[in-house]
């Protein structure tokens, strides 16, 4: 019985023919996919036959090996160098300076009020440059020089320069703003030896006291400038 064309003028077999060769690339992609995966190359071969004539293709489907580089997970024994002292510590990417210097680290003169950059109370200097501990991720601060109020005064039954004239002036009430103003306090002066009133008053103007001490610190820092 003669069979059947449809629109295409193919017949069912040489439909069905075709189909299964779509089939095979199918598979064939299949495989370059899984070869893609395991990252390895590989080669196939679809013979499609049509009406007696032989037709061979060969595809071959070749993938580099894929790495994943997975990075700030843990970063590995990172170095900090905090009041002179090389620290190695492992740290993850989210915790903050300030948490790494007072929970890890001990440096407990470093307070923290607000942990979002509005107090000032967390200041250390990084590379010389007052920053607030709870805004900067403690992976970003390492290899870099970090000073907290442990360096102002080490021997805290003698206390010398910033941290005995902070309190021979009485600048503080609770203390606990203080070690973020003396830092920031020593930031100024080393750019401006003697400062005026005014740039005291701009160079503390990131840092709250709620204990309402504020003027007796400008003072202090003035009368530091002036030799006092
Ligand atoms: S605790 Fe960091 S700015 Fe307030
Ligand atoms: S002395 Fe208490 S917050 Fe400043």
């Amino acid at each position: 019985m003669a069979e059947e064309k449809d629109l295409k003028g193919l017949s069912r077999r040489e439909f069905l023919k075709d189909a299964g060769l779509v089939v095979g690339g199918a598979a064939v992609g299949s495989l370059g996919l899984a070869a893609a995966c395991k990252g390895t190359s590989t080669t196939d071969t679809v013979t499609k036959t049509v009406t007696g004539t032989a037709t061979t293709s060969t595809i071959t489907v070749t993938q580099p090996p894929v790495t994943t580089t997975v990075t700030n997970v843990v970063d590995p024994r990172s170095v900090f160098n905090v009041n002179g002292s090389v620290i190695k510590m492992d740290v993850q990417p989210y915790w903050s300076l300030n948490f790494v210097l007072r929970e890890k680290m001990g440096l407990t003169f470093t307070k923290v009020g607000c942990d979002r950059g509005e107090c000032g109370h967390c200041t250390v200097l990084i590379d010389g440059v007052p920053m607030y501990s709870c805004m900067v991720l403690a992976i970003d601060a390492t290899n870099k020089k970090i000073e907290t109020a442990e360096s102002l005064s080490p021997d805290l039954g003698n206390l010398t320069g910033i941290a005995k004239s902070f309190r021979d002036n009485e600048a503080f009430q609770c203390g606990w703003c203080t070690a973020g103003f003396m830092m920031a306090t020593k930031a100024l002066l080393a750019a401006t030896p003697k400062p005026t009133m005014a740039q005291v008053k701009a160079g503390l103007s990131g840092h709250l006291c709620i204990c309402s001490s504020i003027m007796e610190v400008c003072n202090t820092v003035v009368k530091i400038g002036a030799g006092g």
